[in-house]
């Protein structure tokens, strides 16, 4: 199986995108660390434990990371879709319990400088979130990103923006450090943006068909989903549907049709007020600068439906 990190900023698709990895036979999910953003940190990580307390993963651990960006101040985590609760794809706390486990004492940077540095094994970096961990660990060790074997970026768009007319939320919500990540050699780089994740829409009838398998992870997942099918149905974002971001990279891993990239250069905004957290992609033809990732625009949601449905049926809790 495929030796996986993951960062996260959970959330509700965040949390999706963890017990896909956890429960696949083809991944290997070695732990998860945990940053700000969609909620503030202390949230994430509990919000992250109780996804894997609930679907009966207690083992894997879980590393609490950077509580904030690595330049910018005044951005606390969360609550960036300025709305009540209907219109929050997210909510504070995930609607299953209380986690029963604890985190790691090890933090996010030294858990990842660590384990990448250390290991012979080829490990992907799968990182969900605002890149803060990221950035920071690339601080301490500028090799790690000749180091991992893929990393794998939710983030950014070209024709779509979610946090901003211009910008996706976890590029936006620290542009230095994806700034920092998108230059920093990593080979490959895959960049699913939300061009492709609108693409992969999940359906309320996908949520009715995972309620049905009668496993945690079925339970939780339509749990998750219908949620932010409400909240972007206040949006008029998609009716009757949405987007789960992050799940589109797990699913990738192990089905890499789910999405079709093309090699671009790819550059973050950190000047502009007006545009900052913007990924400036360079689809031009007969561009000079460096195609430095692999940037997906397209989704294949039928088989994003197909892969849930199949790995949440699998019941590791019972
Ligand atoms: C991304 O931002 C976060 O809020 C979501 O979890 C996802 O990773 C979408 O813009
Ligand atoms: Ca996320």
């Amino acid at each position: 199986a495929r030796k996986v990190i993951l960062d996260v900023d959970t959330g509700t698709d965040d949390a999706v995108a963890i017990m896909f990895a956890a429960l696949h036979p083809d991944l290997d999910l070695l732990g998860v660390t945990t940053v700000n953003g969609n909620v503030p940190l202390e949230n994430t990580t509990d919000n992250t434990l109780r996804v894997l307390d609930w679907i009966g993963c207690p083992g894997i651990p879980v590393h609490p990371g950077v509580p904030r960006p690595i330049v910018r101040r005044g951005f606390p985590g969360g609550r960036h879709f300025e709305q009540d609760d209907d219109h929050d794809p997210h909510g504070t706390a995930l609607p299953i319990p209380a986690p029963r486990i604890a985190a790691q004492d090890t933090g996010a940077v030294e858990y990842l400088v660590e384990t990448l540095r250390a290991t012979a094994e080829q490990i992907t970096l799968v990182a969900v979130g605002p890149l803060s961990n990221v950035a920071t660990a690339l601080a301490i060790d500028p090799s790690l990103a000749g180091a991992v074997e893929q990393l794998v970026v939710m983030g950014g768009g070209h024709a779509v923006a979610n946090v901003t007319a211009s910008a996706e939320f976890n590029i936006w919500a620290d542009p230095e450090a994806a700034s920092v990540v998108l230059s920093a050699g990593f080979d490959p780089l895959t960049l699913v943006t939300l061009d492709a994740t609108h693409q992969a829409l999940v359906p309320q009838t996908t949520c009715d068909a995972l309620e049905g398998l009668g496993t945690p992870a079925g339970t939780a997942a339509a749990r998750f989903i219908s949620r932010r099918i409400a909240a972007y149905e206040q949006m008029a974002v998609a009716g009757n549907a949405a987007p789960v971001h992050d799940v589109v990279c797990t699913a990738y891993l192990v089905e890499p049709e789910v999405i079709s990239t093309r090699s671009f250069p790819v550059e973050v905004e950190t000047a502009s007020p007006l545009t900052v957290g913007r990924t400036v992609i360079d689809t031009r033809p007969d561009s000079k600068s460096e195609r430095n990732a692999h940037v997906a625009l397209h989704a294949d949601a039928a088989r994003l439906n197909e892969l849930l449905l199949t790995t949440f049926a699998r019941d590791t809790a019972s």
